[in-house]
């Protein structure tokens, strides 16, 4: 028999076993199958308010100088229910964009607590956010002269941070991203950001800008690494390049430091990292690190810490295992001609669980057969899905005997592979289910083949 792939470590909150079956959150994921079809995102409410409450209770252990604040990332997930439950838990929220700024809205975020970031963002996003008392995030002068201009048209004054690149300086360490090319360089070249003879120009005007009141700074590092050591830099030189901020402008001390988000979930492949075979630091370790570091770093900078909002901006480390993906076994396909082999067709997609290509060393997600979890592997399959790619979910990896219907769930799918999720071969993009305590209820419908269509227009000279 084939080594199980039922393993403790896999099979942890909000995921359990009844009978044969896999539940999620209380809910058994054959019903939600049956009841909602295939494929399909689920999302556990539980889960998602376990894991901010977490980063939030660890973070305040360890920054005891000032408030915590919480700004998730709503990229991850943006479906305007997930958000209400965010807005619950009383975080602030990270977004980036128009798109994002409605869904935050519609998700009844208060301006106090909407943070705008992203790097071109045009005047009619700077007005609506200012309109919406939400802060801003600036990533150019440009922006800071529209900010200024915006708050002034509508009798506002604007909170805004300046996102900072801060330099890592003699740190050797290569990406997780890029093997081979070091942290330092690129979250030099990376397009986010302030470039820092822009922020020290900019430092020198800011005090004439009647408008904006600059509250604090924001860096964003991104996954390059969960060694804590890059942390270590990444919050040091944050610092060391307010130092130089606050020298030019004069007089001035950051009320907020954002450290921004890129901290990973323990079980999650994370398709865009290439090295991911090393231990994940706890959550206790980060918060730890990020905080005894800012504390040293504020003190040898000559800034007090106390009174300074802590604030990080988490993505994927809060929903990445919040969700699983249905699938079901449409077609079985076997061979024992030139080669012996067994492909199991399911009823998803590359393109819907940001999975793509071939997986060939490591499956895009672990998984598991929800309806058969006590039946032992007995055979290697490829899970491959619907698209025309030569797109493999899985290689070669064991499953009990499958037969058509058999429903798959890929694990921690809870970020950024919904709104990842693309039309490819015109396929209608997949629904998503909160469950929560035993109950299910739909928050995005599955799109239609209509809906696929719906922006399509025909020249009259076509039309006949
Ligand atoms: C400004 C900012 N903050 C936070 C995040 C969230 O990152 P992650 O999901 O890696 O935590 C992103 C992701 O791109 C980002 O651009």
């Amino acid at each position: 028999m084939i080594k199980s792939l039922l393993t403790d470590e896999l099979l942890r909150e909000p995921l359990s076993i009844e009978g044969e079956h896999l539940t999620i959150d209380g809910c058994d994921t054959t019903k939600l199958a049956e009841e909602f079809g295939t494929p399909l995102y689920v999302t556990s409410e539980q889960q998602l308010r376990r894991n901010v409450q977490k980063w939030q209770r660890v973070l305040e252990e360890h920054w005891t100088d000032g408030p915590v604040l919480l700004y998730p990332s709503l990229k991850a997930n943006p479906i305007i229910a997930v958000r209400r439950i965010l807005t619950e838990e009383n975080t602030g929220c990270d977004i980036f964009g128009p798109g994002e700024l409605e869904c935050a809205l519609r998700a009844g975020v208060s301006g106090e607590h909407l943070s705008v970031n992203g790097s071109i963002k045009d005047r009619g996003l700077i007005a609506k956010a200012i309109e919406a008392g939400a802060r801003i995030v600036l990533d150019s002068p440009r922006e800071l002269i529209v900010c200024n201009e915006e708050a002034g048209r509508l009798g506002r004054k604007v909170k805004v941070l300046l996102r900072l690149k801060p330099h890592l300086g003699s740190l050797d360490l290569e990406s997780d991203f890029a093997p081979g090319m070091q942290v330092s360089y690129l979250t030099q070249i990376i397009k986010y950001g302030i470039p820092t003879k822009e922020v020290l120009e900019m430092a020198q005007t800011i005090n004439a800008l009647q408008n904006v009141d600059l509250i604090g700074v924001h860096v964003h590092m991104g996954r390059h690494s969960k060694k804590p050591i890059v942390w270590r830099a990444w919050v040091e030189a944050c610092v060391t390049l307010t130092r130089q901020v606050a020298d030019i402008i004069g007089d001035w001390t950051p009320q907020v430091i954002d450290v921004g988000g890129g901290f990973p979930s323990p079980l999650d492949h994370d398709p865009d990292v290439a090295i991911i075979d090393y231990a994940t630091p706890s959550v206790e370790i980060f918060a730890k690190t990020i905080a005894e570091t800012l504390r040293e770093a504020l003190v040898s900078n000559g800034f007090s810490p106390a009174g300074i909002r802590l604030e990080i901006e988490p993505g994927r480390s809060i929903h990445a295992d919040t969700g699983i993906h249905l699938t079901r076994v449409r077609n079985l396909k076997s061979d024992d001609v030139h080669i012996q082999y067994r492909w199991a067709e399911v009823d998803t997609a590359e393109t819907f669980i940001d999975g793509h290509g071939f997986n060939l060393e490591r499956p895009a997600y672990d998984y598991f057969i929800a309806n058969k979890m006590g039946a032992p592997n007995e055979v290697l399959y490829d899970i491959v899905g619907q698209t025309c790619n030569a797109e493999i979910l899985t290689h070669q990896l064991p499953a009990p005997l499958l037969e058509r219907g058999d429903l798959v769930a890929f694990l921690n799918t809870g970020a950024y592979a919904e709104p990842n999720a693309a039309n490819f071969n015109a396929l209608p993009r997949p629904g998503m289910v909160l469950v929560n305590d035993g109950s299910a209820e739909l928050i995005r419908r599955a799109e239609t083949v209509d809906d696929v269509f719906a922006r399509d227009l025909i020249p009259a000279r076509l039309s006949n």
